[in-house]
């Protein structure tokens, strides 16, 4: 009998050790101390037994069971707890082998894009990158550019005027030449990219606001030669081409004499087409020799000095690298159109 009592007892420390699972804890209490658990049957034969056994073997079996009922329900709350806190772990770790979207990335905008080049360029033959204020006076914009009141040549430019006498939206980034030339000395290489502004109705190719790039150059000897080969040079590194034809034509800015329009070979086609109006030749890059009625208003002596200037349409040259048809998509915030750059 009493090796009936250890063998139970035995047999149920083994189940209760290797049982992980709290939901298996039931199977055993039921296997153990149910109806026709091992415990129960064993209680049941105490009746049969002597009186001198039930003395002896009594209390060992009351005992067993309520060892039994005990280790079962500590081994239930310890299980129990486990659970939950493994529960709680495995909320806070997350699965890095899970698979997750792509995050959307962001792009730069076309013009920063296209700034960056430019100025990469310039930067590459020694000219440094300017910066000036968007809000300008008549004197930057217009007299110093020998463009004085009244002169037919404000015609041109389909001005914002401010409500503060004298002070307009800059129409042109020519203005930030005069303001490098005052503040340094020759020999002056700089670029001024920035945004522009004129009074214009908007549709495919024109907008009220959009940017230009100025350039200048300064110093003793400069030759009309040395703002050809800038252009050629600028023109083939931006369009990435080893070799690109130039054409020069004379072309009337004030503040240039002589001044010029140059064009490219049309990069898209051999023989003509909608973009360069059938002509192969495509209008990029306005330019001339400084007038010494601007350098005079820069501060520097016409005579001693000379300079090439150019001031072309950024917008217009990024439109034509990257194909973008209409200018209104630059602002319009379109996720298509952005994502592309
Ligand atoms: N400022 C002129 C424009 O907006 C462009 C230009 C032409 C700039 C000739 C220059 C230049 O510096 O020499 O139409």
């Amino acid at each position: 009998m009493q090796t009936t009592i250890k063998n139970i007892e035995n047999d149920l420390c083994g189940q209760l050790t290797r049982t992980t699972l709290a939901k298996e804890i039931e199977d055993i209490r039921i296997a153990f101390l149910g109806k026709k658990g091992s415990i129960t049957l064993l209680l049941s034969q105490m009746k049969e037994l002597s009186l001198e056994d039930k003395k002896i073997f009594g209390p060992l079996m009351q005992a067993l069971r309520q060892m039994a009922e005990t280790s079962i329900d500590e081994r239930k709350n310890y299980l129990v707890q486990q659970e939950a806190q493994a529960e709680t772990v495995k909320s806070q770790l997350f699965d890095v082998t899970v698979n997750v979207s792509k995050a959307q990335e962001g792009h730069l905008h076309p013009y920063t894009h296209i700034i960056e080049e430019i100025q990469q360029i310039f930067l590459s033959m020694g000219y440094e990158i300017w910066d000036g204020p968007e809000v300008e006076t008549d004197f930057y914009n217009f007299s110093a550019l020998n463009i004085p009141q009244d002169h037919p040549a404000r015609d041109m430019y389909d001005t914002f005027w401010t409500n503060i006498p004298g002070n307009l939206l800059r129409t042109h980034t020519s203005t930030v030449q005069i303001r490098a030339m005052q503040e340094r000395t020759p020999p002056i290489a700089g670029i001024a990219p920035g945004r522009t502004y004129r009074h214009e109705a908007v549709d495919a190719s024109h907008d009220y606001q959009f940017m230009q790039c100025e350039g200048l150059f300064v110093d003793k000897n400069v030759t009309i030669g040395h703002l050809f080969a800038t252009a050629q040079t600028f023109l083939k590194a931006f369009f990435g081409k080893d070799t690109l034809d130039i054409r020069i034509r004379p072309g009337f800015f004030p503040f240039v004499e002589p001044g010029f329009e140059i064009d490219m070979r049309c990069v898209f086609c051999k023989n003509g087409c909608s973009v360069c109006k059938q002509s192969t030749w495509i209008e990029v890059f306005p330019g001339g020799m400084v007038h010494p009625n601007v350098l005079k208003a820069g501060g520097i002596d016409p005579e001693q000095y000379a300079g090439f200037a150019f001031g072309f349409g950024l917008t217009r040259l990024g439109m034509l690298k990257y194909g973008i048809d209409d200018i209104r998509l630059l602002y319009s915030g379109k996720l298509k159109f952005l994502e592309q750059f």
